[in-house]
């Protein structure tokens, strides 16, 4: 895959890290930036072509692959995060979100664009995971983790599908990033366009996966632990 002349549609692009993806691929050489947002309006950034798409809604999603066919690398960033306890009061309300948003909303792009992908040569998703998506943080990221974990699983088996015609799919797992999502959370949090270079390479290096900091190699080499790392505490 590579980034100059690509044509690329990044959802949730008006904020936190799709606007830094957004800024990324433009720096980087894309012929076209699609900034998908809820409100095309709250898109800022100068270069882009603001789209209006809420990736719950199928109707939406599959009008915009029929409108935009040039796109060549989908950039699945669109995200909620909803902290609290699976044991307390609306938790289930809470994961269908969840799950709707962060797992559900990914596949139903992937469908969509998956004929406009090939159309174009095949091209390359981008599938933005967490390290939650191997364990949760206790009593605070039940939900959040099953819709991540569950968007794991979608991407690896999605990767299998694509493969047939031609496009790649890059997963990135990172930790805590410098956005309103992590505004609550301590210690110290990556700079969305760091991880957003870092995507960018993995995607030109042909990169299945990619962890992107140190938090999440130390959880990921931590699944084949004794105990493995989502019996323990946490992170
Ligand atoms: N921040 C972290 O620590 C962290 C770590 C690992 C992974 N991630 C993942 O990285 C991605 C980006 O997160 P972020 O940190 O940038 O979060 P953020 O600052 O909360 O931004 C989330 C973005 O997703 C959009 N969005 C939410 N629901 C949507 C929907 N139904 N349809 C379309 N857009 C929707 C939001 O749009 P509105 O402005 O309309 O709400 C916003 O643009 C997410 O998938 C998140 O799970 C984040």
């Amino acid at each position: 895959m590579k980034i100059e002349r690509c044509v690329a549609l990044v959802t949730g692009a008006n904020r936190g890290l799709g606007a830094a993806f957004a800024r990324g691929l433009l720096a980087a050489g894309a012929a076209k930036v699609y900034a998908a947002a809820r409100d095309p309006a709250a898109v800022t950034l100068k270069g882009v072509v603001p789209v209006r798409l809420d990736v719950t809604r199928p109707d939406d999603v599959a009008a915009l692959a029929r409108e935009l066919g040039d796109v060549t690398l989908l950039v699945n960033n669109a995200g909620i995060g909803e902290f609290g306890p699976l044991l307390a009061e609306g938790a289930l309300d809470s994961l269908q979100r969840q799950f709707e948003t962060n797992a559900a909303g990914p596949l139903r792009l992937v469908q969509a664009f998956a004929p406009v992908l090939a159309r174009n040569g095949g091209g390359a998703v981008v599938n933005m995971l967490s390290v939650l998506s191997w364990l949760a943080l206790p009593g605070r990221s039940g939900g959040y983790s099953a819709s991540k974990a569950a968007g794991w699983a979608l991407s690896n088996a999605l990767r299998q599908e694509l493969k047939a015609q031609g496009t790649a799919l890059l997963a990135v797992h990172a930790g805590f990033i410098d956005t309103d999502m992590a505004r609550g959370a301590p210690g110290p949090k990556l700079d969305p366009d760091d991880v957003v270079r870092q995507a960018l390479a993995a995607l030109e290096a042909g990169q299945a996966e990619l962890l992107a900091d140190a938090a999440t190699r130390k959880v990921h080499a931590g699944l084949a632990g004794d105990p493995p790392v989502y019996i323990g505490t946490g992170a």
